[in-house]
């Protein structure tokens, strides 16, 4: 089974799903960090070079040749904030993996991203809680409709949120 992790930048994906990979023993996959390996750039240089859109369709790509390699494995995949977005991402992930809403507040979210977003080239512009409230909300819609399984996330730990996943959701 193909555990994949959603939710917006800050949500835990990340530190989630290390968790429970190593938890279940088995590879944990960053769709970031593969888009970065992939072309030796890191995001930031990517969405400068190639602007959002030109990073969506890498998204897109890898999302793709991920879950073709990883399919009929057990692997746990964060994907990224934005990874909804991208055309037929959707159905794709409710096809062919299980797909975890990791769901939390903008006021949880602004928490874990405040003094940690330079690397996050869409946070960039204005009040990070405004930035993250009207992302949030454009986004809530596709993060409920990619997951099987939505998980209220704020006030726990990265730890109690992968036991809640190995408990309860697997
Ligand atoms: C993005 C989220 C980021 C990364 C990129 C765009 C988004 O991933 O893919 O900066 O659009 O929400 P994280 O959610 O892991 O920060």
């Amino acid at each position: 089974m193909l555990l994949a992790l959603t939710g917006f930048m800050g949500s835990g994906k990340t530190s989630v799903g290390r968790i429970v990979a190593d938890a279940l023993g088995c590879p944990f996959l960053d769709l970031d960090a593969i888009i970065e390996k992939a072309g030796e750039r890191s995001i930031p240089e990517i969405f400068a070079a190639d602007g959002e859109e030109g990073f969506r369709k890498l998204e897109e790509k890898y999302l793709r040749s991920t879950l073709g390699k990883y399919s009929g494995s057990t692997a746990v995949l964060a994907l990224g904030g934005g990874t909804v977005t991208v055309p037929g991402a959707i159905p794709l992930l409710q096809e062919k993996t299980l797909c975890i809403y990791l769901k939390a507040t903008p006021e949880s979210l602004a928490g874990h991203l405040e003094g940690n977003s330079s690397n996050r080239p869409l946070l960039q512009e204005g009040k990070l809680i405004e930035n993250i409230r009207e992302r949030l909300s454009g986004r809530e819609k596709l993060y409920r409709e990619a997951a099987h399984i939505i998980l209220e996330t704020d006030g726990l730990s990265p730890k109690e949120i992968a036991d809640e996943i190995i408990i309860d959701c697997l």
